[in-house]
C-alpha cells in the first residue's frame, strides 16, 4: 500500500534549486517495455501509479511531453479535476501546469493547440506552421537541427520555472539522457513480462552510462514506485 499523501508529498518534494530540476516519469514492465499491448502505457501501472502521476503533475510549473506520446495516449490541457488544486497553491504555484509539447514537424494535436500551453521546437521548423502556432500558444523555437535544450532550460528559468515534469515518450527522453539533463526519474515497475518489441524508456543513438541513487522504492501491492536521482559526483572507471 502506498503512504498517505502528507507523506507521498514529501517522497516526491522537489529539492530546493536555484535552476529547472528535470524529473521524468515512466512505467515500465518487469522486461523493460515501456508500453503495453495496446501501444500505450496508462494501463501498466494500475490505481497507485496514477496516483503518483497526478501527484507529480501537481507538484510541477511544466510538464513536457513528446509529440509522440501526446499523440499516442491523446494528450490534452491538464484539466483541474486531474490535479490537486490545494496543493499547488500552497506551494505558491500557478493554477495548472501548462503542457510543453515537442515537435519537430509540428504536427500538434488540436486540443493542445489552446491557450496557456506551449510548443517547444527548432528555429528551423516551418515558420508558417510557427506563425499560425503563435496566434494561439506560446511557441519556443531554440536551436537548429537540434533543439538547443540548455536554451530551453533557461527560458523556463527565465519564466521562474524550475519544478521540470518530462513525461517522456523513449525518443524524448533518450535525447535528455544523452545530454545528461535528466535530474531524476519516477519509474514504477509493472509486474509483468512482455516480450514483444515495445522499446525501451529511453531510447537513442548515442549509449551513455550514467550513475544514478535510489532515493526511495515503494512497493504497492506488487507494483514497485521508484525514485533515481543523478549521481553527478560518481564517474565510471573506464570514462
Ligand atoms: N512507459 C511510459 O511511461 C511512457 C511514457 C511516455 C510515452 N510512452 C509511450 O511511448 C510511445 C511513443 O514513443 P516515442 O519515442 O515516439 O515518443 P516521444 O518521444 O514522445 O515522441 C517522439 C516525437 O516527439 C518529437 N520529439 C521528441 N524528441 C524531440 C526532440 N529532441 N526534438 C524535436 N522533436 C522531438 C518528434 O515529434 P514530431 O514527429 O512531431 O517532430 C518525435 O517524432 C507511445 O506508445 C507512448 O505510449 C510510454
Amino acid at each position: 500500500m502506498l503512504p498517505d499523501d502528507h507523506e507521498l508529498e514529501r517522497l516526491y518534494a522537489y529539492p530546493q534549486m536555484d535552476r529547472p530540476w528535470v524529473r521524468t516519469n515512466f512505467v515500465t514492465t518487469i522486461d523493460g517495455a515501456a508500453y503495453a499491448v495496446d501501444g500505450r502505457s496508462g494501463s501498466l501501472g494500475g490505481a497507485d501509479d496514477t496516483r503518483v502521476f497526478a501527484l507529480l503533475r501537481s507538484l510541477t510549473d511544466v510538464i513536457v511531453v513528446g509529440a509522440g506520446t501526446a499523440r499516442a495516449e491523446r494528450y490534452g490541457p491538464v484539466k483541474a479535476g486531474d490535479i490537486d488544486s490545494g496543493l499547488r497553491a500552497r506551494l505558491g504555484l500557478a493554477t495548472s501546469p501548462p503542457i510543453a509539447i515537442v515537435s519537430r514537424r509540428l504536427d500538434i494535436p488540436e486540443a493542445l493547440v489552446s491557450p496557456g500551453q506551449l510548443v517547444i521546437t527548432t528555429s528551423t521548423a516551418s515558420q508558417s506552421a510557427i506563425d499560425r502556432l503563435r496566434e494561439t500558444i506560446d511557441v519556443i523555437a531554440i536551436g537548429e537541427e537540434r533543439i538547443d535544450w540548455p536554451a530551453v532550460l533557461a527560458e523556463f528559468a527565465d519564466r521562474g520555472w524550475t519544478r521540470v515534469l518530462c513525461e517522456g515518450g523513449p525518443s524524448l527522453h533518450g535525447d535528455l539522457v544523452a545530454l545528461d539533463l535528466v535530474d531524476e526519474i519516477c519509474l514504477t515497475i509493472a509486474p509483468v513480462l512482455s516480450a514483444g518489441d515495445a522499446p525501451r524508456i529511453a531510447h537513442g543513438d548515442t549509449p551513455v552510462e550514467h550513475a544514478m541513487v535510489l532515493g526511495h522504492a515503494l512497493d504497492a501491492d506488487g507494483v514497485l514506485l521508484t525514485r533515481w536521482v543523478r549521481d553527478r559526483t560518481y564517474t565510471p572507471a573506464h570514462v
